[in-house]
């Protein structure tokens, strides 16, 4: 069950520590954000260390679907709904700065990168589809109400952001991380202080950024309130269909596609991580009944966190945690989150000013209705019975068949079948 990038790219190796180190910035967890983060640390000079568990990009960021956008579903409605003008409108230039971010940067690289539309469609709620475009008119934004699309269903109405992109990641970041300084195989299993703590060596720093998909502290910040997880479905096909471009459907349910050279790529089969979904079983039978000669080449799944109001959590990682950084919560926008998330920390441990560090604070408030779903969801797993319990905080965990994995409904960790670690914030593997 490897992704299309897995099989099409080569990442650069890197060594593990055989001493305890010191440096001035130290970022844990080597996905994309993890990544960028140090990249841009590097381009400033700045003495850093980033360390990785296992090897870069194995964990959520070779899973990705790799669209790069500003449309993320139909926020700026929610946004504007539940907030002012302001903030719906930084939101938009802040992820604008990020899409122009990658641009830029893979003018340079062999990453497949392709300028494409982005759509977000619906099937039977065109009035959602209206109020989007009326959200993006009043922010400034010209966006459109489409009747058709280049898809093999009708659809009731679609909204298009012209020029956005699609890119191959991991041929991107083979590239960006190559001369970095990086460390594979160091698992930090706490921290003391601003000590990061690993199996044979510890690393002393200054500043201490967190980048491990979904943070793995527990004692600051309450993330596992802050955030739950949501797996979701990628199936890649030969001889299905060119669809020139990037769509979504605003229904959570609903379908994703894009391509990759001649592959289309669908997803979906959305549900929270440890609950029950349809997994692969909805995408194949769309396909059988679309793209009859169509053959699958390879599916994989990806696994996101999603934060109480839809926007990502990039900063300290609490009001009290000066020198300690987070960033989590893309709600499946993990391509100009993490950009987002590397520009924003690179200046804040560097005392520069960044116009954006205010609006994606992980201090803001958390009275929002997701909180108490997320505890509820807690709540019910903490009182459930089941031999097997999370290492994270002791929930039931889930058997899921499809995937031959123990997932956690709480928030999100999972285990292979003899207990390995795959997905955090558990942070260690689950006795069998
Ligand atoms: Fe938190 Fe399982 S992931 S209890």
């Amino acid at each position: 069950m490897s992704s299309i990038w897995e099989e099409t790219a080569r990442l650069p190796k890197f060594p593990s520590p055989d001493k305890d180190l010191k440096t001035d910035v130290l970022v844990i967890g080597g996905g994309i954000s993890g990544i960028l983060t140090a990249y841009f640390l590097e381009q400033k000079g700045v003495d850093y260390i980033l360390v990785e568990k296992g090897r870069i990009c194995s964990g959520v960021t070779k899973n990705t679907t790799a669209k790069i956008t500003y449309q993320h579903n139909l926020i700026y409605n929610k946004l504007l709904k539940n907030n002012d003008a302001d903030l719906a409108s930084e939101y938009l230039n802040a992820n604008k700065k990020a899409f122009n971010m990658y641009k830029k940067l893979c003018a340079n690289i062999d990453c497949d990168y392709e300028i494409k539309n982005n759509y977000v469609y619906t099937l039977d709620a065109p009035d959602k589809i209206e109020k989007e475009i009326s959200a993006l008119n009043k922010i400034g934004y010209k966006a459109e109400f489409k009747n058709t699309l280049k898809l093999p269903f009708d659809i009731a109405g679609a909204i298009c952001f012209p020029e956005q992109a699609q890119f191959h990641p991991l041929k991107f970041l083979s590239e960006i991380s190559k001369n970095l300084n990086i460390y594979e195989n160091t698992f930090i299993k706490e921290m003391i202080g601003n000590t990061a703590v690993a199996d044979n060596i510890k690393i002393k720093a200054d500043k201490v950024i967190v980048t491990t998909h979904f943070p793995f502290i527990n004692k600051h910040g309450a993330y596992y309130l802050k955030l739950y997880q949501d797996r979701s479905h990628v199936i890649a096909l030969e001889n299905a269909q060119d669809v020139d471009g990037m769509y979504i459907d605003e229904n959570t349910n609903g379908l994703s596609f894009r391509n990759y050279k001649d592959l289309l790529l669908i997803g979906g089969g959305a549900h929270r991580t440890g609950k029950d979904g349809c997994n692969w079983e909805k995408l194949r039978k769309f396909a059988n009944l679309k793209y009859p000669n169509a053959k699958e080449v390879c599916h994989w799944a990806t696994q996101d966190c999603m934060s109480l109001d839809s926007m990502p959590y990039i900063g300290h990682y609490s009001k009290r945690t000066l020198d300690l950084y987070t960033a989590s919560g893309f709600n499946k926008w993990g391509m100009t989150g993490s950009m987002l998330a590397a520009d924003i920390l690179c200046d804040m441990v560097c005392g520069e000013k960044n116009e954006y560090s205010d609006v994606f604070s992980p201090s803001r408030s958390i009275l929002h209705p997701q909180l108490l779903i997320n505890g509820f969801e807690a709540a019910v797993n903490l009182m459930t019975f089941s031999k097997k319990r999370c290492p994270h905080l002791g929930c039931a965990l889930k058997w899921n068949s499809d995937e031959h994995t123990w997932d956690c409904p709480c928030h999100g960790s999972r285990f292979e079948e003899n207990g390995k670690l795959i997905n955090n914030p558990a942070n260690g593997d689950l006795k069998i």
